[in-house]
């Protein structure tokens, strides 16, 4: 029948490999941003999977402290993936293999990162003009662990050079379980919607490789959406996570044909304030006041105030402020909520 996309509810299982994902909803490896605190939040809410953050191959290999802290978990956040981003063959099994060590469930390759620090060697999405090479690293990732091996990329460096069905083949062809597809070009950054026509085309000439769909999932109508159009057999979620730890979990009831209903502010709140608890009980307080400056930003959006709030939080001196903002700040209309916020329930 013309037109029909053959879809599984993104509710249901996902085999990768040996591995059963609960669901297939994906939360996507965010530098900068997916640190443990965050990925104690997304927990709660039961993805499918959690990245985090990238980490390159060479100071993982060095023994660096930072970048082992980038890949700290709590032991009962499974299953849980780590990125590797570089760009040299030598290096990509033995990394993958301290991944393993590590005990995570997967280890993807990132082919999608723009910036030019990262592309100036080749590595990122410096990868896509070097098709063969990604097979290459692939290929002695898998060789190197028995976890499944993914793998993410952009539709092509610009709208010259789309090349997102080739690199699928070449990493089918590797050995990798899963490729992930953002939508957009390497030239676009994070500009404009992405498009997810390359991901159809990706999962039209994908055989045994299971394609993720990413680009512009912010709520569960969204990945819908993505889903009919694209027959992509999970979602990657990238910034609709962020002040939105729960998309997962909304995502999950749509698809089960439950309703989904918008948080209150309070509930946003509520999330903030746990937010906050995990970032100070992870770095120390100068430290914890910069992450929040940003992650304050990320949730309540929608209501009268929030601008100030925004204004606010990101200017914070330090975390006792930060704290006392989350705890009184008096949106429009929203008065009585100090008492209503239960920290003593939150663990730690
Ligand atoms: C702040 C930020 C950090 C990111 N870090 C990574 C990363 O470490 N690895 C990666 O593969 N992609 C990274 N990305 C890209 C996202 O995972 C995702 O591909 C992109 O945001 C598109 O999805 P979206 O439109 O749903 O946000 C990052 C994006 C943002 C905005």
């Amino acid at each position: 029948m013309a037109g029909f996309i053959k879809t599984t509810p993104l509710h249901e299982t996902l085999q990768l490999g040996r591995l059963t994902l609960p669901n297939r909803v994906i939360y996507s490896p965010l530098a900068g941003c997916s640190d443990l605190p965050f990925r104690r939040m997304a927990a709660k809410y039961r993805p499918g999977l959690v990245y985090c953050e990238m980490v390159k191959m060479e100071p993982l290999m060095r023994g660096d402290p930072g970048t082992f802290h980038l890949l700290d978990y709590q032991a009962d956040t499974h299953p849980i993936g780590a990125q590797l981003c570089g760009s040299n063959p030598a290096l990509a099994g033995p990394a993958a293999r301290i991944i393993e060590d590590l005990g995570f469930d997967v280890v993807d390759l990132n082919c999608g990162c723009p910036v030019d620090k990262v592309t100036k060697d080749g590595s990122g999405s410096g990868m896509l003009k070097n098709p063969e090479r990604i097979g290459e690293v692939i290929s002695n990732m898998v060789a190197a662990v028995t976890i499944p091996v993914t793998v993410k990329i952009r539709a092509g460096w610009d709208e010259g050079n789309i090349n997102a069905t080739t690199i699928t083949r070449i990493a089918e062809e590797a050995g990798a379980v899963a490729i992930a597809i953002h939508g957009r070009t390497r030239a676009q950054a994070y500009r404009g919607p992405a498009n997810w026509d390359h991901i159809k085309a990706c999962r039209d000439v994908a055989k045994t490789i299971h394609v993720f769909g990413n680009g512009d999932v912010f709520d569960a109508d969204a990945a819908q959406r993505m889903l009919s159009h694209t027959g992509c057999d999970a979602v990657l979620a990238s910034r609709g996570t962020m002040g939105q730890p729960w998309i997962a979990e909304d995502i999950v009831k749509a698809s089960q044909g439950e309703m989904v209903r918008p948080r209150t502010i309070e509930e946003y709140r509520q999330a903030l304030l746990e937010h906050f608890l995990y970032q100070v009980a992870y770095e120390p307080p100068q430290r914890a006041l910069i992450s929040m400056r940003r992650v304050g930003c990320w949730y309540i959006k929608s209501a009268k105030g929030t601008r100030d709030f925004r204004h606010k939080i990101s200017r914070a001196h330090n975390i006792d402020e930060v704290r006392e903002l989350i705890l009184n700040f008096s949106f429009d209309g929203d008065d009585a909520v100090v008492d209503e916020v239960d920290e003593a329930s939150l663990t730690i």
